[in-house]
């Protein structure tokens, strides 16, 4: 009689769908590439065919960093007219597609790179799948000055908003701005939302992704991976 085996760690989740994301990338085509511990788990597996791509264009400086150590080329955003996928995790996803994201900061070039995409591929460990999304606190990076006003205006939505801070002092983006973390939202309409934030003064970006919502997800569980659309 043989042992059952151990269910998959979280760690080895995000390692499956991390491979499995490969079929997404299509031979000579320059790739997108998100930021996370996930996504670190697609680097990796994007090495091992980093001679059939023509490079890839990154959301993070963690992830350019990656990409380069492994033999990637990291090309500029600006010299790429489109890209045919777009890969990245999320810190939520719900059935239509609709993402929080922004846990690891990286929100804004995120859905820069995103909106080059023609495709948006999610890759996401099965406890990041969610009826609706607001109980991950919702990232939102901003311009310093602003950040009492935005605090303001969540607060009168019903949010409590935090300015995340990094030992001791408020985290500094890529972009040289600041995260808000905003907790107790119900966010019912993510279109309607991501829209109205978007156009608060200070706004840098919103983490709510539905303009720039997922086409495919590719979800680890314990049956493997599950592809929703
Ligand atoms: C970074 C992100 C990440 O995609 C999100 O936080 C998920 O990260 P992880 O794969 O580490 O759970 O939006 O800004």
């Amino acid at each position: 009689m043989t042992a059952p085996s151990a269910p998959m760690t979280q760690d080895e989740l995000k390692t499956l769908v991390g491979q499995a994301a490969l079929q997404y990338v299509r031979p000579g085509e320059v790739v997108g590439v998100g930021t996370g511990s996930t996504v670190n788990k697609f680097i990796d597996a994007l090495a091992g065919m980093k001679d059939q791509i023509a490079g890839a264009v990154s959301s993070s400086e963690a992830s350019t960093q990656r990409l380069q150590a492994l033999g990637i080329t990291v090309l500029d955003a600006n010299s790429v007219p489109s890209l045919g996928v777009y890969i990245d995790g999320a810190d939520e996803i719900d059935g239509q597609g609709y993402m929080v994201k922004g846990g690891g900061a990286a929100l804004t070039r995120e859905k820069i790179v995103a909106a080059l995409a023609r495709q948006f591929v999610c890759i996401a460990d099965a406890s990041k799948l969610v009826a609706a999304l607001g109980a991950f606190p919702l990232p939102v990076e901003v311009i310093p000055m602003a950040a009492g006003q935005i605090t303001r205006r969540f607060a009168d939505l019903g949010g409590h908003a935090q300015l995340r801070l990094k030992d001791g002092q408020p985290l500094v983006t890529d972009n040289g701005q600041h995260i808000l973390d905003v907790h107790g939202l119900q966010i019912t309409d993510p279109l309607a939302f991501e829209s109205e934030v978007n156009q608060w003064p200070g706004v840098v970006t919103v983490g709510v992704f539905a303009h720039q919502k997922a086409q495919v997800c590719l979800l680890g569980t314990a049956d493997g991976v599950r592809t929703l659309t």
